[in-house]
């Protein structure tokens, strides 16, 4: 009699485990989406450097900047508010993505600036004109086929401190007075293969 009342229990558990590890004993009706694809950590770039990318990017106020991993939004918000241009960042974090978000309310800025919460490996890049990214030279390995797929003739791709290999950089700023040490990689996307 103990050991089948202690082999329901067992059964209940292992039963009621599935739906506690997705929430439902809490009633919850959606779930939090998880990423794993981390191709960077949180750093975020100086502000000199964020306004020295745009500017040589020459980004204009009819223009959509996409910030791929964009941290706490510094540039989209720098994108808006001095370039009048629209700007989408793709987080994989959500604490960074609610606390962007959360900025982008208080200043007013939601019909110009949005964070999507998401890996921007899995995201259309094609309404962008520019392309902003602070990686690494690996990740810009990985995420290159994806800005080639995605980006027309003229978008601009502006990286901070990393090249991406097999790309030829149209200018590299380096030993900016503010900014020592960082470097800004320029490229422009060619026409596409056919
Ligand atoms: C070095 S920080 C750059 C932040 C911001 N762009 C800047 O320059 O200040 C890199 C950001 O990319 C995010 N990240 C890393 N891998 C990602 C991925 N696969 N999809 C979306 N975001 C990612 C990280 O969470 C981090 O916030």
């Amino acid at each position: 009699m103990r050991k089948s009342g202690q082999v329901l229990v067992a059964g209940f558990v292992l039963c009621a485990m599935p739906a506690f590890s997705q929430g439902l004993l809490y009633g919850q009706t959606t779930h939090a989406k998880h990423y794993s694809n981390s191709l960077a950590p949180y750093v975020v770039s100086p502000q000199q450097i964020v306004d020295r990318m745009l500017e040589l990017a020459d980004l204009k106020s009819s223009e959509t900047l996409y910030d791929l991993g964009s941290g706490d939004g510094r540039i989209l918000i720098t994108a808006v508010q001095r370039f009048h241009a629209k700007a989408v960042g793709i987080e994989i974090s959500d604490a960074l993505v609610d606390s962007t978000n959360d900025r982008i309310r208080r200043l007013g800025l939601q019909n110009q600036a949005r964070v999507i919460h998401g890996d921007f490996m899995q995201v259309d890049l094609s309404s962008a004109d520019v392309v902003t990214i602070y990686l690494a030279t690996d990740s810009n390995e990985i995420l290159r086929p994806n800005l080639e797929k995605y980006l027309r003739n003229g978008a601009r791709v502006v990286s901070h401190d990393y090249a991406v290999p097999g790309w030829k950089a149209k200018t590299v700023d380096k030993d900016l007075p503010e900014a020592r040490g960082h470097l800004i990689y320029l490229y422009e996307m060619p026409p596409k293969k056919k």
